[in-house]
């Protein structure tokens, strides 16, 4: 297919001029912009927050929030006080200090955001959790982190086993009727001190631990630091183009990357106001959150794109949608038809972004000031140095496809696997490539295409599925005996969950146990891990050694050539 491109138009972005964005963009000079610069401390939710309160800047909304039963804002200064409350009373009531782990396992709300920056003002790591998480996944990550405290609500706190997570010391519960045993968020948080001293940090103290997927293994706890916030600041304001009057919405949960990184950090750095808008997606309450919060600069992903395309253009024009001025897609391939559609409904071009849970932040992304390439992920950060490389770490020319990978040493950079080293390790190839684990090239202008991923990761809408982990809760299931899990295409999701089941001796492969197997990972694991389809099978092709071949079953789904089977038993 030819390539549509697509100029800067003039008139809708601060900097216009690809040149000049890459002569401003400087992380070594934004630094200035944080305290750190004056006394070498820093503590991110200062930055987000109080320091817009010490610039003058208190007054400004910082917060819009939204669901069905409430709709709320909140100030910078509402934001400092509220924060200082959550911090004071994560200190008194469960003496959390530096470094200690506090998860947050909620819906959006709020509270959510106040337990979020106070829990960072006593320099704690927040770990935020996906509400989906059932039982499992909850364990999982809280074990790994050896997490003491938690904040969640009543309708959550039952998949907490407490019984097997001996660090974890106190159960906060932000809604009303706390049980014995758990802490009343709210009582002491109507109490709590509107003061609190901030906690101030070394730059390479922990700010924020993310779960996700591998192929491989448990989710993997990927560890962020303070320092992440010179490209968290530096690329909202040149990739976002957050100003200061802008109404900034990023549709994420903050228990993804995309949710904190620029649901959070980004644009409370940059001072503008988040539009935060709680409960389930729908296209009218989409198009209604844009039109009645007047937002300006709109973060999405490809999925929910889909979506919106498929529910139709006739409720886009029973909306007043005219204060988009920009808007931006991270998470899976952005489709051409996608950014046309786009361009055609809202007059505007859609801006793909390509990062990582372990990049922390932006790293080749569509600037505004940028012609776009359709289908194409954009060109690196300056600063970054991205190249496509073979297996061995040798740099592959243009148009050649291979591993994407960066140079280490990027500020946001992920800082460590939480207890295991070895896998931090793991990522990166002599000449300290970081590989991404995605396949792309690059082309003669410089920009990236995404070609796919190159190990068995599943992308779908938009989430990270690690095929072992679903395949793990399969097997607990009395009829499984054996379970193979691959990403399938679809035109909404991207991907589904598809997986092939061998059954136990005198298991009858029917549709009742299909349905009983997909609501068993459903609430086991999470309602998006659940595999969408389910095939049985008599026997799943195996390695000799008993790895089971997603890449055959792939093959067999897709009707491809199965490739080398020589490690394949007999
Ligand atoms: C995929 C998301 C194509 C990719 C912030 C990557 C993308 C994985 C894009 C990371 C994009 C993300 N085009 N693919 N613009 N953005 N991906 O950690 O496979 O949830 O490796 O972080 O998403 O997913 P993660």
């Amino acid at each position: 297919m030819k390539t549509e491109i697509y100029e800067v138009e003039p008139g809708q972005y601060h900097l216009e001029d690809y040149d000049q964005t890459y002569a401003d963009f400087n992380w070594e000079e934004v630094e200035q912009a944080f305290s750190w610069h004056q006394t070498g401390r820093v503590n991110m939710a200062y930055e987000c927050i109080d320091r817009h309160v010490d610039d003058g800047k208190g007054d400004r909304v910082a917060l819009y929030y939204k669901d069905k039963d409430r709709n709320e804002q909140y100030t910078f200064h509402d934001m400092k006080i509220n924060s200082n409350k959550a911090a004071n009373v994560l200190k008194e009531a469960a003496d959390v200090k530096k470094g200690d782990r506090v998860f947050i396992f909620m819906p959006r709300s709020p509270e959510l955001y106040f337990v979020l920056l106070g829990t960072l003002k006593i320099g704690a790591i927040v770990g935020p959790l996906f509400e989906a998480f059932m039982e499992k996944a909850v364990k999982d990550r809280l074990e790994n982190s050896e997490a003491s405290v938690i904040v969640t609500t009543k309708s959550l706190v039952g998949r907490i086993p407490v019984d097997e997570l001996p660090h974890l010391r106190h159960i906060f519960i932000v809604d009303e009727d706390v049980e014995e045993g758990h802490i009343d968020f709210h009582a002491l948080y109507d109490k709590a001190d509107e003061q609190f001293d901030i906690e101030w940090l070394d730059r390479e103290d922990g700010l924020i631990l993310h779960y996700t997927s591998g192929s491989t293994g448990q989710p993997k706890g990927v560890l962020h630091v303070q320092n992440a916030m010179i490209q968290h600041y530096i690329s909202g304001r040149y990739v976002l183009d957050l100003q200061e009057d802008d109404v900034y919405w990023c549709t994420a949960d903050p228990g993804w990357v995309t949710g904190t990184s620029y649901g959070v950090f980004a644009p409370w750095l940059n001072g503008v106001t988040n539009v935060i808008a709680g409960g389930r997606f729908s296209p009218e309450s989409w198009y209604k959150t844009i039109e009645d919060f007047k937002v300006t600069i709109w973060y999405s992903a490809p999925t929910a794109f889909r979506m919106l395309m498929s529910a139709g253009d006739e409720m886009i024009k029973n909306h007043d949608l005219s204060s988009l001025r920009h808007i931006l897609s991270v998470g899976e391939p952005l489709n051409p038809e996608v950014i046309k559609w786009g361009y055609k409904v809202f007059g505007k071009r859609i801006h793909d972004t390509w990062w990582m849970t372990e990049t922390g932040a932006h790293m080749i992304v569509n600037f505004p000031s940028m012609k776009i390439k359709s289908g194409s992920m954009g060109k690196p950060l300056p600063g970054v140095v991205a190249a496509i490389v073979d297996n061995d770490g040798n740099e592959l020319p243009p148009n050649r496809m291979g591993n994407l990978a960066m140079k280490k040493g990027w500020p946001s950079m992920m800082r460590t696997i939480w207890n295991n080293e070895a896998k931090y390790e793991s990522y990166f190839l002599p000449g300290d490539w970081y590989i991404s684990g995605d396949s792309a090239y690059m082309d003669e202008d410089g920009y990236f295409w995404f070609q796919g991923r190159v190990d068995d990761v599943i992308m779908t809408a938009g989430e990270r599925v690690g095929p072992f982990e679903v395949e793990s809760k399969l097997v607990e299931h009395p009829a499984v005996a054996e379970a193979g899990v691959i990403g399938k295409p679809d035109p909404i999701r991207g991907e589904i969950i598809k997986a092939f089941i061998a059954l136990r001796e005198g298991c009858e492969p029917t549709d009742e146990l299909k349905e009983e197997i997909r609501v068993f990972v459903k609430n086991g694991l999470a309602a998006h891990a659940a595999p969408r389809e389910i095939e049985f099978k008599d026997k799943l092709p195996k390695t000799r050694s008993g790895k089971i071949m997603r890449r055959v079953l792939k093959a067999w789904e897709l009707d491809l050539p199965t490739g080398d089977l020589s490690t394949m038993e007999d």
